[in-house]
């Protein structure tokens, strides 16, 4: 997969201020030296990102994700015990080391350290927190294969550490600790209640909160969005009967079938794990539309029923 020659090569990029994309558990990440803000604008450059949405700081152990904090709360001790390595990130008060242009001028960081092998290489032999959204163009799916990276980002990257396919398959749960009472501002596979089991109290959602005093930019845009019409439907009655079009079907629905169907996992891990491949090669099918039949409204769905929410343009009250 990845030699030990492509590590230090990686090193050596970043260490002089360029971008490396390296893949995570979840998606892969576009990658900076976080403490560099030439290097980190490069970043907002190669994705045509607004500089308005923070970048999430990976690390490769817990010590080093609290020493670039200004406070570590005992939750956030007691969630990095039972969840790092893995796909949960804690946005927490910074260091002011930190350049403003890492958190878009908040005085909070989100902090993660991703549970793969070659992100925890490349984290160990750079000694460097990394700086790294996800590694497509601003407004593009995640990508969860090393191809995507390059499809989306071409040479606009220096370097691209091809780790195979991303085990997770959509964007870490974001949760902040930054005030008063832990707020999920992002839910993702690792859910909710795993989340409350730790903490031992309930968490606030984002529309629970005020908006000033857990700032979250960067998620109220249309993320996630394939150029396709997605339209998330609950029955077949609801596709239009006209275009050419495609379902994606979760598997075992059966009353349908007069539609072409793309059939999908309809266990969540499963599912969540193929997304955003399924919606970019559907994708590059030059469709009118793609249907989407709804997965439940279960906890267990949170996650990917908030990705497919952004990323649907029709029929979003259908949502949970
Ligand atoms: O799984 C992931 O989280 C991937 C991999 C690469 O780690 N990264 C990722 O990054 O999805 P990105 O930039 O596409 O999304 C990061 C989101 C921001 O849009 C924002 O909503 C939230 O995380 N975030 C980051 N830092 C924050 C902060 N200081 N305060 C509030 N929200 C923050
Ligand atoms: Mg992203």
């Amino acid at each position: 997969m990845v030699s030990r020659e492509q590590i230090d090569a990686a090193v050596g990029i970043l260490r002089s201020g360029g971008l490396v994309a390296f893949p995570t558990e979840t998606v892969y990440g576009l990658g900076a030296h976080a403490l560099d803000p030439l290097a980190v604008a490069r970043i907002y450059a190669a994705k045509s990102r607004p500089q308005s949405s923070p970048l999430i700081v990976h690390v490769h152990n817990i010590d080093a994700a609290r020493r670039m904090t200004s406070h570590w709360p005992e939750a956030a001790e007691r969630l990095a015990q039972r969840f790092w390595p893995g796909p949960l990130t804690l946005v927490l008060p910074k260091i002011s080391q930190i350049p403003d242009l890492v958190t878009a001028g908040l005085g909070n960081v989100g902090l993660r350290v991703p549970a793969h092998p070659v992100a925890l290489a490349l984290l160990t032999a750079s000694a460097m927190p990394l700086a790294a959204p996800s590694a497509n163009r601003f407004t593009e799916v995640s990508p969860t294969t090393a191809q995507h990276v390059a499809q989306s980002l071409g040479d606009r990257v220096d370097l691209i550490l091809d780790g195979g396919s991303c085990s997770v398959g959509i964007e870490s749960t974001v949760l902040s600790l930054a005030g008063d009472r832990p707020v999920l501002l992002r839910p993702g596979m690792l859910g909710r209640q795993e989340l409350e089991e730790v903490l031992g109290q309930p968490l606030a959602l984002l529309d629970q909160v005020s908006t000033a005093a857990h700032p979250s930019p960067g998620l109220s845009d249309r993320h996630y969005a394939p150029r396709t019409p997605l339209l998330a439907v609950a029955s077949a009655a609801e596709l239009p009967a006209s275009g050419r079009g495609l379902v994606l079907l979760l598997d075992g629905t059966k009353d349908w079938s007069h539609f072409p169907t793309h059939p999908m996992p309809s266990e969540p891990r499963a599912y969540a794990q193929v997304l955003y491949q399924v919606m970019r090669s559907v994708d590059a099918m030059g469709l009118d539309w793609i249907g989407l039949q709804l997965p439940p409204a279960t906890p267990a769905w949170d996650g990917i029923n908030d990705r497919l929410r952004r990323a649907a343009q029709k029929n979003n009250s259908l949502f949970p």
